[in-house]
């Protein structure tokens, strides 16, 4: 398949942008590089062999879009977006431009050229406080505490509409919990700007020296440690996600929501302990109050992804933390 992919410079899209063609795919990507960096494609072609087709241009830009997309392809992934959740709650009007506005522009011209099959990045951020674990996708949509997960709500949303007005299309709505990890290569990971806001790039920092320690968000949450839980996957495995949904869903009419985890919760101190014994550093922590917003515990069922897709994780949190430090340790 020739695959638009969008954010492909990016840190999942760029695992995924691997991953298809080590499929045999041709992905095609399309990045503003707002928040990546241009040598990540030369990089993606150290890893495959060939660097893909890129594409500097934003998804907002309708007339280099439609030019782009007139070339024929078969779908599109889209992964463009911000996503720090603190930074949507400051500039909500910049979030809902670039995610909600943008998205609408890329459907647009999508529909004007012809592209039915459209995998879309949701997240786990969309059940709201979860009514009951393992989630679900049948489970009803929850409240958004932010603009960045309102984004996703409402995108969910219109991409329903969308294919009730265009019955041929098939959307694939991918819910990820939280991905972590880089290529065992080293050549590609996630390289926030700043201080990072999630748990693992900010723990690597801690490892890596560059920030003294971390400050672990809330240590009376009702779990065994009383640190918040998370269901962490390996960002190679989400991408291989990508490529079973692509090739199961490509051609099936219909709106399909699958989660991407792993099915297993860790606690906040259970990946600081993995991350002490995968760096062979020391991560020194505090327990401070806990972060607004913040769910206690969140995991994913994963079965419908299992059965539908063929797919399932092979990494486990000792894997994410290794990759994670072969990145972060590597001189970049
Ligand atoms: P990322 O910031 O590394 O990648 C997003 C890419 O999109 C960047 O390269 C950025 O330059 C590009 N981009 C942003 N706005 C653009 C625009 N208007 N036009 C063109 N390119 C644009 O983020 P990521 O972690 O790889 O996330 C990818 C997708 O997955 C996003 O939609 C994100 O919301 C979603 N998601 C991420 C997580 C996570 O924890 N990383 C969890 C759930 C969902
Ligand atoms: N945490 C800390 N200290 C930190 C950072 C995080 O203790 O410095 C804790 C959090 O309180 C939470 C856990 O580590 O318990 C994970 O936090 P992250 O920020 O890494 O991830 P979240 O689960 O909050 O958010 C992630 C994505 C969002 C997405 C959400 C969906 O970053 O984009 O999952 O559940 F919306």
């Amino acid at each position: 398949m020739r695959v638009l992919v969008t954010g492909g410079a990016g840190f999942i899209g760029s695992h995924t942008v691997v991953a298809l063609m080590e499929a045999g795919h041709e992905p095609v990507v399309l990045d503003n590089l707002s928040n990546s960096r241009a040598s990540v494609i030369r990089r993606v072609g150290e890893i495959t062999g060939s660097a893909p087709e890129f594409h500097e241009m934003d998804i907002r830009d309708q007339e280099a879009l439609t030019e782009l997309a007139s070339q024929g392809f078969d779908a599109c992934v889209h992964f463009a977006a911000l996503k720090a959740v603190g930074e949507s709650v400051e500039q909500p009007i910049r979030y809902y431009e670039n995610n909600v506005a943008g998205t609408i522009s890329l459907l647009s011209v999508l529909l004007e050229t012809g592209i039915e099959n459209f995998v879309f990045s949701s997240s786990a951020t969309v059940y709201g406080i979860p009514q009951s674990l393992p989630m679900t996708e049948d489970m009803p949509i929850g409240e958004a505490t932010n603009p960045y997960g309102q984004s996703k709500i409402m995108m969910e949303q219109v991409l329903a509409d969308v294919q009730i007005a265009n019955p041929t299309w098939s959307v694939s709505l991918l819910r990820y919990f939280n991905p972590v990890g880089a290529h065992h290569s080293s050549l590609i990971g996630e390289d926030p700007r700043g201080i990072p806001n999630n748990l693992m790039p900010y723990v690597a920092q801690v490892a890596e020296g560059r920030l003294p320690k971390l400050r672990v968000f809330g240590g009376d949450y009702p779990t065994p440690d009383g640190t918040g839980i998370r269901d962490f996957i390996h960002v190679v495995d989400l991408a291989a996600g990508h490529v079973a949904a692509l090739e199961g869903l490509a051609g099936k009419p219909g709106v399909h929501i699958h989660n991407l985890g792993t099915g297993r919760g860790h606690s906040v101190l259970e990946l600081v302990s993995a991350y002490e014994g995968a760096s062979g550093q020391p991560i020194p922590y505090e327990i401070v109050e806990r972060r607004a917003g913040d769910v206690a515990e969140s995991w994913a069922d994963v079965s419908k992804a299992r059965s539908e897709l063929g797919w399932a994780t092979e990494r486990d949190l000792i894997d994410m933390c290794r990759d994670s430090w072969g990145w972060q340790s590597r001189a970049k």
